[in-house]
């Protein structure tokens, strides 16, 4: 009997419906599950487009039968059989659920062993992350996964069709690059032919974007990987993939309105929704000002109330000396919520370090007759509390809750715990789904213990207004920058260039590289600047992370195929992993013992 592999599949197991009823098929495709019922045996065939149930019995073809009784989950097979429409016994779970196919010949291509992740049970998974990522090529047969992956491959293709209609070209640069410090930390590559010397992965295009312009290509995009030596999280990973554009003659106005239009056709064509234009714009100040965080969700309020100068003469120490003091009012409806075991919690909560390390959270519940249940009461006075709660919004109800300390650790601080609360509180119950903002005018620069450092990288362009004080107080110079923020995760950041060589000298001037370090370091770049280089300026965005929150998940691993865990490993393969003394031999490369080894 020729095999069914030759005739060829007519459909997948996602779309036949009704209309197709007495259809002659043939499916490829996985078995999900496989249930004997008294004499008529099931089973769900899976393939990407979805699952279609196949019914075998000794009255349809006993040999078929015979077959399908010893099909087991993720056997690969192939079912010719005649579609059947199920009428009123139509499964309303199942796209395919108005039809079933009658099976009138099996062939299995290939067996499977029992799987170590039950991939049936895709919606109640109880696998661990581990075992996943080990067998990471089962995981990916999950629906689940499968949909996300889709989705993340139709964006990407949708991305690239928008960008080149708008007259971008895709050009690729090189992921081997010469080392260059201030942005991310990079991996080195050993060179054998040039012994003693390193390649650097490429952390991103940035400077070989910017001499296309300088190339006269005028609109360029790419759709590539990026590396980063960097600690990781749910939302970073070493190597991550960027929507990278750069623009010729750009204003940030004009950039806005390209990407915008990307954004909102990919929201209408993928997701069917409209997205409304122009996305918000909101100064880094106010961004940090109003919610602590330069990545504002700006779903739900909560918003930072500043009480700093209202305090600055109370005889509470802690408010009197703090640079800043400021804190959230909670609306009086989640008062239950604030007994004293979980304000113990929130004191614990915003005194970690990964959420500001704050000293403590001084908090006050207000009674009916506006007075304050709170340690502090005491030492601020009734005139003081009657004055904080009216500048904080406080009805009777309402909880209040203070941090008191540096810009930073304020700011941290408060920002986790409003989060804290968007989840506790379940804020976003109701909320708008989508909301997007840009945020602009970052610092150019930030202070650290080596002096100043680029907030973005060193190419970024000062406001021209600002060039002046990039002599008299580098702090206060605000960049030509801005973060792409979609519900408070930052999908994209980049910024308007310095096109002008004695602006970019000046500015390593600012970050302290002798003209020694910036030859070494940057002379291509500069020496291109030399020659007509078009003002420009572009933006990345991290398509990963826009993946995963289209897709609603929680992690970029959930749309990264084959990622790393936190501590940067491929469990599947077994990566990282050594090399041997030839290996290393080669590229001149010798061991030191690792420390802790004998
Ligand atoms: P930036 O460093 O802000 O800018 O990166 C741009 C976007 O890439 C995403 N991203 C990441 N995603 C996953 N894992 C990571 N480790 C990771 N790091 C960054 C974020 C971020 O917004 N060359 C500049 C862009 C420019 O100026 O044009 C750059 O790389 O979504
Ligand atoms: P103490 O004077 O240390 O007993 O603190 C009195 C209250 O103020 C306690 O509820 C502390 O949690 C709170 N508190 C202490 N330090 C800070 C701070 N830096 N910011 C806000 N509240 C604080």
């Amino acid at each position: 009997m020729p095999s069914l592999l030759d005739k060829g599949r007519t459909h997948d197991c996602g779309s036949l419906r009704a209309s197709d009823d007495g259809r002659d098929v043939v499916l490829f495709g996985w078995v999900h599950r496989q249930r004997d019922r008294g004499g008529r045996i099931f089973v769900l065939l899976r393939d990407r487009a979805g699952i279609t149930q196949v019914v075998f019995g000794p009255d349809i073809d006993a040999a078929a039968h015979e077959l399908a009784a010893g099909l087991r989950a993720e056997y690969c097979v192939a079912i010719a059989g005649k579609v059947i429409s199920r009428g009123d016994n139509a499964n309303p779970d199942m796209e395919t659920g108005a039809i079933e196919v009658e099976g009138h010949e099996v062939e299995i291509f290939s067996a499977s062993e029992p799987t170590p992740i039950n991939i049936a049970d895709d919606e109640r998974l109880d696998a661990l992350e581990t075992t996943r990522l080990r067998y990471r090529y089962l995981d990916l047969r999950r629906p689940s996964l499968q949909r996300n992956f889709i989705l993340r491959s139709k964006l990407a293709t949708l991305t690239r069709q928008t960008l080149a209609e708008g007259g971008f070209l895709e050009l690729e640069t090189p992921y081997m690059v010469k080392y260059t410090p201030g942005g991310a930390r990079n991996f080195l590559v050993p060179s054998r032919l040039s012994p003693g010397k390193f390649y650097a992965l490429a952390e991103s295009p940035q400077i070989f974007k910017q001499l296309f312009m300088v190339s006269g290509f005028d609109k360029y995009f790419q759709i590539t990987r990026c590396f980063r030596d960097e600690d990781l999280r749910n939302d970073r990973q070493p190597e991550f993939t960027q929507i990278d554009i750069e623009m010729s003659f750009a204003t940030p106005d004009r950039l806005f309105v390209e990407m915008e239009a990307l954004m909102t056709r990919v929201w209408r064509e993928l997701l069917g929704v409209e997205l409304e234009a122009p996305f918000p714009r909101m100064p880094w100040a106010e961004a940090m000002a109003r919610y602590g965080n330069d990545k504002p969700d700006v779903r739900f309020g909560l918003e930072l109330q500043d009480i700093t100068d209202l305090v600055s003469s109370s005889s509470f120490t802690v408010f009197a000396s703090a640079e800043y003091v400021k804190g959230i009012c909670v609306p009086p409806e989640h008062a239950a919520h604030f007994s004293r075991g979980r304000l113990d919690k929130l004191t614990s909560f915003v005194k970690q370090r990964e959420h500001g390390g704050a000293k403590g959270l001084a908090w006050a519940k207000i009674k009916e007759d506006g007075s304050w249940q709170s340690p502090i009461a005491k030492v601020l006075g009734a005139e003081l509390c009657d004055q904080i709660a009216a500048k904080m919004g406080a009805a009777p109800g309402s909880t209040l809750l203070i941090v008191a300390d540096d810009f930073h650790t304020t700011h941290t601080a408060l920002s986790a715990l409003r989060l804290e609360l968007r989840d506790s509180l379940d804020l976003l119950a109701g909320a708008p789904a989508w909301r997007f903002l840009w945020v602009t005018s970052f610092p150019l620069f930030e202070s650290s213990d080596r002096g100043w450092v680029s907030s973005h990288h060193p190419f970024t362009s000062p406001r021209v207004e600002d060039i002046p004080l990039l002599d008299e107080d580098p702090g206060k110079v605000l960049a030509q920058a801005y973060d792409l923020v979609l519900n408070g995760n930052e999908i994209g950041g980049g910024s308007i260039r310095i096109h002008r060589s004695d602006v970019q000298a000046k500015i390593f001037e600012v970050l302290g590289l002798s003209k020694e370090e910036v030859e070494q370091k940057f002379a291509f770049l500069l020496e291109a600047f030399r020659y007509g280089p078009p003002p420009h300026g572009g933006i990345a965005f991290g398509l990963d992370r826009i993946a995963m929150l289209m897709c609603g998940a929680e992690s970029l691993r959930d749309v990264i195929a084959f990622p790393k865990t936190s501590r940067g490993q491929d469990l599947m393969t077994g990566c990282p992993s050594g090399a041997d003394d030839e290996q290393l031999a080669e590229l001149f490369i010798t061991h030191r013992p690792l420390p802790g080894a004998d």
